[in-house]
């Protein structure tokens, strides 16, 4: 992202943000309540236009597309809320977030399920069950599943911890860190600071919709004044 505005109604949120993540790498983004992460987020998948500034894809200027656009490149989104079909089983959501990128170079769907349920052993038993009916932790599985079916580069995660128990939380971080390792890029939004920076490369603290610091995840986690502002002083 370079230089972006973004907003609601004329009014921005974001003033002026710019970062990068790069191949294979983890980016982490913190900050408080309303400090404009899933903005960030939404303009960088392409479901906000920004009112100045671009995103970048790659080498290509992604700018003007669309969601759509973006995910038949590759880029694949879980939003903060709402990220399942509650009323469709686990199998059709996981074939619907195939088919949808159709255009897209992949692998076939029974191997590319075989393999997204390796990540995600809780699921696979409950392949007929209504995504509705499941536990927070394991909706939260299927988004992500979803998210991976059609073989992203680039897989963005707006809160996947929110509203699950630490320990669900943990497990959601180890797959993420399976992901990771598998050589998906990955940009994450994460209230969780200390799990977060701590599956990450590199973390970025956005405040009042500016980034406040950009540094090496460990870095972050070592500092302070993120300790204090953000870990409640622990
Ligand atoms: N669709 C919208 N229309 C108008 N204002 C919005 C909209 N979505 C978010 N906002 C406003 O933009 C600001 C930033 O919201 P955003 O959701 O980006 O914050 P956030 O950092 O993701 O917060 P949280 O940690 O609570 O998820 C808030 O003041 C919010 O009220
Ligand atoms: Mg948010």
């Amino acid at each position: 992202m370079r230089d972006v505005v973004a907003g609601y109604g004329g009014q921005p949120i974001l003033h002026g943000v710019s970062l990068a993540v790069g191949t294979g790498e983890t980016l982490v983004v913190v900050g408080p309540n309303g400090s404009g992460k899933s903005t960030l987020m939404k303009t960088a998948v392409g479901l906000l236009s920004p009112f100045s500034g671009h995103i970048l894809l790659g080498d290509a200027d992604v700018t003007g597309l669309g969601a759509p656009g973006r995910a038949a490149r590759g880029l694949a989104y879980v939003p903060q809320e709402a990220n399942v079909f509650r009323n469709m089983t686990v199998l059709e959501n996981l074939t619907v977030g195939y088919e949808f990128t159709a255009d897209r170079a992949r692998a076939a769907f029974a191997d590319r399920l075989d393999a997204v349920l390796d990540l995600f052993p809780e699921i696979r038993a409950r392949l007929r069950h209504m995504a509705g009916h499941l536990s927070g932790g394991q909706r939260q599985m299927v988004a992500m599943a979803a998210a991976l079916m059609p073989q992203p580069s680039v897989l963005a995660l707006d809160e996947p911890s929110a509203g699950l128990s630490p320990r669900n939380a943990e497990s959601l971080f180890a797959i993420i860190g399976r992901i990771a390792a598998s050589g998906v890029t990955l940009l994450i939004i994460e209230q969780n600071t200390r799990l977060g920076l701590g599956a990450a490369d590199r973390g970025i603290v956005l405040v009042s919709g500016r980034i406040r610091l950009d540094a090496p995840a460990a870095d972050l986690l070592a500092n302070p004044d993120i300790r204090h502002l953000y870990l409640g002083g622990a």
